[in-house]
């Protein structure tokens, strides 16, 4: 059954391949995107999926961004949180500013996405919000306290989400990808991602829609008892 899907930072990387797969799976998709207008018109233009343009990290924007979608598409059913960012630094070279736009995008960013959507999925008895984390939420990475201390909260969200909405039939799950072939894995040093994928046993990166395939499980109908998990699609680069 067809249900209404938003997907933020849904128009580049994993967010894109996520969009696609939802609509592949016959969902009606909003992506949402923070600035990339050029990627965004091109990504509309390829799948047909439209764009909305707002910062997950400002509250009042999410809830106006959400409203548009809802006034386009109807109201928002499936739910994924991917949007976020890197500010990579050592802790002891770390600036409060690099701290806070982490926090603020890939956390705060997380609140701001679920909560505009959450009572309407709490009145009609029906939800799918998945959490986009990351390998390094589980196991830290050297240079990234925050972006680590994020994607931990993630897993957190999830599992208090997961008790809160259960019996509204809503859930509430996180996929941990590893290091895949994006733009924000490129733009570590080629040398540090080259010792990087020496580490994953797959010994190379991951695909965006490996990616988009755990989602799509997840948001199915009859996915309604898989509640608070999280898979980790990286290779086999961690165990939790
Ligand atoms: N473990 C241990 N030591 C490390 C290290 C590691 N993983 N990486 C770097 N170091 C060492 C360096 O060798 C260097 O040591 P020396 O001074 O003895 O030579 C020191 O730490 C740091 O060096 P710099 O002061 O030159 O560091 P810098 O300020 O230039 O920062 C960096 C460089 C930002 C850390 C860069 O190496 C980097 O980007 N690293 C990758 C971090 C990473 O994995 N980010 C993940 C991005 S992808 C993502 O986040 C998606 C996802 O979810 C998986």
């Amino acid at each position: 059954m067809g249900r209404v899907a938003l997907v933020t930072g849904g128009s580049r990387g994993i967010g894109a391949a996520i969009s696609v797969a939802l609509k592949d799976a016959g969902h009606k998709v909003a992506a949402s995107y923070a600035g990339n207008d050029e990627a965004a018109a091109k990504f509309t233009a390829e799948t047909g999926i439209k764009t909305y343009k707002w910062d997950v990290a400002d509250y009042e924007a999410s809830k106006a961004g959400i409203a548009q979608v809802e006034a386009d598409l109807g109201p928002v059913e499936i739910v994924v949180a991917n949007a976020g960012i890197t500010k990579d630094a050592p802790f002891h070279k770390m600036t409060p500013e690099q701290w806070k736009a982490v926090i603020d995008t890939n956390l705060t960013g997380v609140f701001n996405t679920i909560h505009p959507v959450w009572p309407g999925m709490r009145e009609r008895k029906f939800g799918r919000v998945v959490v986009i984390s990351s390998v390094n939420g589980q196991k830290g990475q050297f240079a990234q306290v925050n972006y680590a201390a994020t994607k931990a909260g993630d897993l957190g969200i999830v599992k208090s989400l997961a008790q809160e909405g259960a019996r509204a039939g809503i859930t509430a799950n996180a996929v941990c990808p590893g290091y895949i072939g994006t733009d924000m894995v490129m733009a570590v040093p080629e040398k540090v991602r080259e010792s990087i994928i020496a580490q994953i046993p797959a010994g190379r990166l991951g695909e965006p829609e490996e990616i988009a395939r755990c989602v799509a499980f997840l948001v199915a109908d009859d996915a309604g008892f898989i509640n608070g998990s999280t898979i980790s699609a990286n290779g086999a680069q961690f165990f939790v």
